[in-house]
Formats: structure tokens, sequence, C-alpha cells
């Protein structure tokens, strides 16, 4: 594949394939020169419309660490303020010679209109597109479930096949939702859905996952429980129920957490909102891998821009110690 728009667009080998990557890829991060030659001469610019921490950091962190020359573009403080298209923006910065554009935006589909286009000839990865996709976090996710559910070196080459996942909270809103669904169903896993009525979407019966509005029932048939945040600028009062009927109900707790099975763990893609969907002992919890997802998401980023740019070269080298 040339663009990364959708997890649904993977397939089973391609996302294994994928992981198995980002496994090499954070053998890098343990080396005292954190740095590999892969993408030397190539550039990568980070087009971002919409505010982010995680995804943009990271995604500047892995084409370092694979030697690219980075550009950040973001939309405030641009010429999209003066009123510049989308198009315009991109061929602009394609004339700079870009080889690959990472993009984060407001507006649903807009990565993949970049990439179907004929705008510009770049490879199109999509850092979140509204409340449609985001996969490189459901590719982090799922790399974080396999290293902790199946084992770091006993999970190369393994999919997530029988693993029980619950997504709580705001699906309606949420592109980590969606990629999840998609990418976990393709993996194998049983996915369930928790979330109040008013924050399904229309058409969520035709998802491959369960749905459920009994979050106590669900958490102890649980491996990996991921809670959603609550996307208030996406949404009208209408949609929504106090913020306190909505942490008795939806919210994870202490008390709550102690329903998982022992084995089982917290996941968040982040910002976590404290004291709304996550108390803060449990966030802080040893059982939650919030912190533990932002790092596997540079080797995951570092794994789809190899992937995507790098060519036929090794993605790592071994070094003299790793040979021994
Ligand atoms: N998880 C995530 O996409 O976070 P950011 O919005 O901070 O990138």
């Amino acid at each position: 594949q040339r663009h990364l728009i959708s997890a649904a667009d993977l397939t089973r080998d391609d996302a294994v394939l994928i992981l198995d990557t980002a496994e090499e890829m954070a053998r890098v991060a343990d080396r005292p020169i954190k740095k590999l030659p892969t993408l030397r001469g190539r550039t990568v610019v980070n087009l971002f419309f919409e505010d982010s921490t995680r995804t943009r950091i990271s995604f500047e962190a892995a084409e370092k660490r694979l030697s690219a020359d980075v550009i950040n573009f973001t939309a405030k403080g641009s010429s999209v303020s003066k009123g510049e298209s989308l198009k315009d923006t991109a061929q602009t910065l394609e004339a700079m010679g870009v080889d690959a554009v990472v993009i984060r935006h407001g507006a649903s589909g807009a990565p993949y209109t970049l990439a179907n286009s004929g705008w510009i000839d770049a490879a199109v990865i999509n850092a979140g597109d509204g409340t449609h996709q985001h996969p490189t976090q459901a590719l982090l996710d799922a790399f974080t479930m396999r290293r902790r559910l199946v084992g770091r070196d006993t999970g190369i080459g393994q999919d997530l096949s029988g693993k029980r996942i619950t997504l709580v909270g705001d699906v309606l809103h949420s592109r980590v939702a969606r990629s999840n669904v998609d990418l976990l169903h393709t993996l194998g896993a049983e996915v369930t859905l928790v979330a109040p009525p008013t924050l399904l979407p229309v058409g969520v019966g035709t998802w491959p996952c369960e749905v459920s509005y009994d979050l106590d029932s669900v958490l102890p048939k649980s491996d990996a429980v991921m809670m959603l945040r609550v996307q208030r600028e996406r949404m009208n009062a209408a949609f929504f129920p106090t913020e306190r009927e909505y942490s008795r109900r939806y919210g994870l707790d202490g008390d709550r957490m102690a329903r998982l099975p022992e084995h089982a763990i917290v996941m968040h893609p982040g910002p976590m909102v404290r004291g709304m969907e996550i108390t803060a002992d449990v966030a802080d919890s040893d059982r939650c891998t919030a912190i533990e997802q932002v790092a596997n998401g540079v080797s995951i980023r570092m794994a789809v821009l190899y992937l995507l740019l790098g060519g036929n070269e090794p993605a790592v080298t071994p070094t003299r110690t790793e040979e021994k």
C-alpha cells in the first residue's frame, strides 16, 4: 500500500507485519544511539489542522529516529487562517519536496481526499480525521495489547485471537473506537462497546462487535478495557447525561477496576479527563497502560513510515552486541 488511511484497509497479515516491524523498531529505543539511517534524504511533513500532543510529537520522534528531514505545519499561525484550501496548502508543501504527508484534520475524509485526488504524489498517513479513523492509534493499541496479553517475544507473528476487548464511553465521536473495532476484528479479538445510547452512532448494529449498556456485567469478561474521552467539543448538550451520572454509570474507578480479571489491563488513548471517564487512582495504577501506549506509538509510527517509504532495506541492522 502507498498510503495508510483507515484501519479497515489492513488485512490480518498487513497488521501483523506492522506489529512485528514495530517490535524491531522498539529495540532501537533500547540502544544508546536511538537512530537508524533508513529514511536519510526523505522528507516528511506533519500537517496538523487539529490540536494534538501524543500523535504529533510521536510522529516527529519516529521520523527523526529514522533520520528523515521533518517539516512541522500547524494550521494555527499559517495561511489557512487567510482562507487557503487543503489542496493549495498540500501542493505548496509538496513543491518544497515532500515524500510523505502525515495529516490530522477535523473533517472526516480529508486524508482520503488528499491521497486520492491526484493533488500530490506523496504518501499520505492519516493521523486522525474528524470522527472517522485514527489507524496508527489502533495499531499502537493492538501492539500494547499483544505485548501485555500474548507476550513481547511470544507475540511475534501472532494476532489477538480470542482476546476480549471492551471499549467504553463516547463511541459516537470517537475515531479511536472506530479504528479499534475495525483492527481488533481483523486481528481476531472479540470487541464489546459499552456506552449510553445517546453516545452510540446510528448503524452501530452493523459493526463487527457486541454492544452493552451495563459496564459492570462486561468487566469480569474483559482482557482489556479501553476508556474513551467524552468529546465535549464535538457535541451539543442534548447528547450528554450529567457529568456525575456519566461517571457513575460509565466511569472507571477503583471499585469497578477490581471487577476485572487479575491479568486484565486498563487502556486510554489520551488525553484523559481525570474524574470523568477514569479516576486518578485508576489512571495512576500499574494496570493502566496509557503511558506505555504513548511509548509504543513511536515504534508503531516508525514501522508504518519504514514500510511505506523505506523500500527494501532491512528495518533494523543488529548491533554487534545484539548479533552475539
Ligand atoms: N491519542 C491521541 O490521538 O492523542 P493526541 O490528540 O494528543 O494526539
